[in-house]
């Protein structure tokens, strides 16, 4: 079903698309790409919008952190917006500080895409395309982007991404969905029991900007390896933890790059049963506690969200992989396709 949700400042209509399959309802805005809702049931079939949104496009356009939104050029931090590329050096639209995040000022989360229903078989879901002009917020070539949203008669919601390039370029594309299991406005996510298959994370600097380190978990905060509650460590006196307000890292997922969707993180809210499992094409995982959230937001449920009400876990390459050599590549060159898969599967335990 496809619904007018608002009007943006120039007129543009933007529309909400409702799906629904195999136990899972998923609201997905034109604007953003955005998850305005997503749905699922306890085991007792007691459904409950397990992310965070707004109720209005206005919220959405006045100050959003990336609720539910697709994030592109680049998922997370650039150090200081800038990276050389075959010897050309490119400056980017810096918005956090000295760095560029999650695409830059005017990034994918505010783009208008052009979104075309589809079945095939027993799935059904959405197709997100855009054309990003050669040089926008800082990138170069003209970057063609096709996301792909599937419901699954599983309940899975499973992401495709794939984009070309005109130039050489780079790209690393993801979602931002705030998951807080137990519902939208319902609190904190201390109680949530996480689960992560890393061995390894990558460190940050004071402005999150990774050291280019790989330092073990084991035996630390960082230590997700076997489920623990978010809350477990989450207040432990370690100064990566202060430079972040809580969880804002990059783990290094044991699996590294595959070809096809492998296991990167179990979520877990124990009183409701609700679990998410997510698998990824990604080398990378980025477990974000929720630490901004600061009590000036008001949900689409009518409640304010304060710090670590939600989570989000962003597959993507590591950061700042433009400026480390040693990371796995970004590049994307003409002739090529970026892919990258994510599914999210939802079950209730
Ligand atoms: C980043 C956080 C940032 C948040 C935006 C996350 O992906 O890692 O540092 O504050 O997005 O709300």
């Amino acid at each position: 079903m496809k619904e007018v949700f608002g009007k943006l400042a120039d007129g543009t209509e933007i529309h909400r698309w409702s799906l629904e399959n195999g136990g899972t309802r998923l609201k997905v805005l034109s604007y953003g790409g955005i998850v305005q809702s997503l749905e699922i049931p306890d085991a007792e079939g007691r459904f409950a919008n397990v992310s965070l949104g707004f109720g209005t496009l206005e919220e959405y356009v006045a100050a959003s952190p990336y609720f539910g939104a697709l994030i592109g050029r680049y998922g997370n931090r650039i150090s200081g917006g800038r990276f050389t590329l075959d010897g050309t050096a490119y400056q980017l639209s810096v918005n956090d500080g000295d760095n560029s995040l999650h695409g830059g000022s005017e990034g994918f989360d505010k783009t208008v895409w052009d979104v075309e229903p589809f079945t095939r078989g027993t799935d059904l879901g959405l197709i997100l395309r855009h054309t990003s002009a050669d040089g926008e917020m800082g990138f170069p070539g003209t970057l063609t982007t096709k996301v792909t949203y599937t419901l699954t008669d599983d309940g899975d919601w499973r992401i495709d991404y794939e984009a070309t390039t005109d130039r050489a370029t780079v790209v690393n594309l993801t979602s931002h969905v705030y998951w807080n299991l137990a519902g939208e406005g319902s609190g904190s996510v201390a109680a949530h029991e996480l689960e992560i298959a890393a061995s390894r994370y990558t460190p940050v600097d004071a402005g999150l900007i990774p050291t280019g380190e790989l330092t073990e978990v084991a035996g630390g905060p960082f230590d997700f390896r076997t489920p623990k509650t978010v809350g477990a460590d989450l207040r432990v006196a370690h100064q990566q933890l202060l430079y972040a307000k809580g969880f804002d890292h990059n783990w290094v997922l044991d699996k590294g790059v595959t070809a096809t969707p492998r296991h990167a993180a179990t979520l877990k809210d124990p009183v409701s049963g609700r679990t998410l499992r997510i698998a990824t094409t990604e080398p990378g995982l980025q477990f974000y506690s929720g630490n901004f959230l600061d009590g000036t937001l008001v949900g689409s449920g009518g409640a304010i969200h304060r710090q670590g009400d939600a989570l989000c876990l962003e597959t993507q390459h590591h950061p700042d992989s433009p400026n480390r050599p040693d990371f796995p590549s970004t590049v994307l060159r003409p002739g090529e396709t970026y892919r990258s898969t994510t599914v999210h599967s939802f079950t209730s335990e």
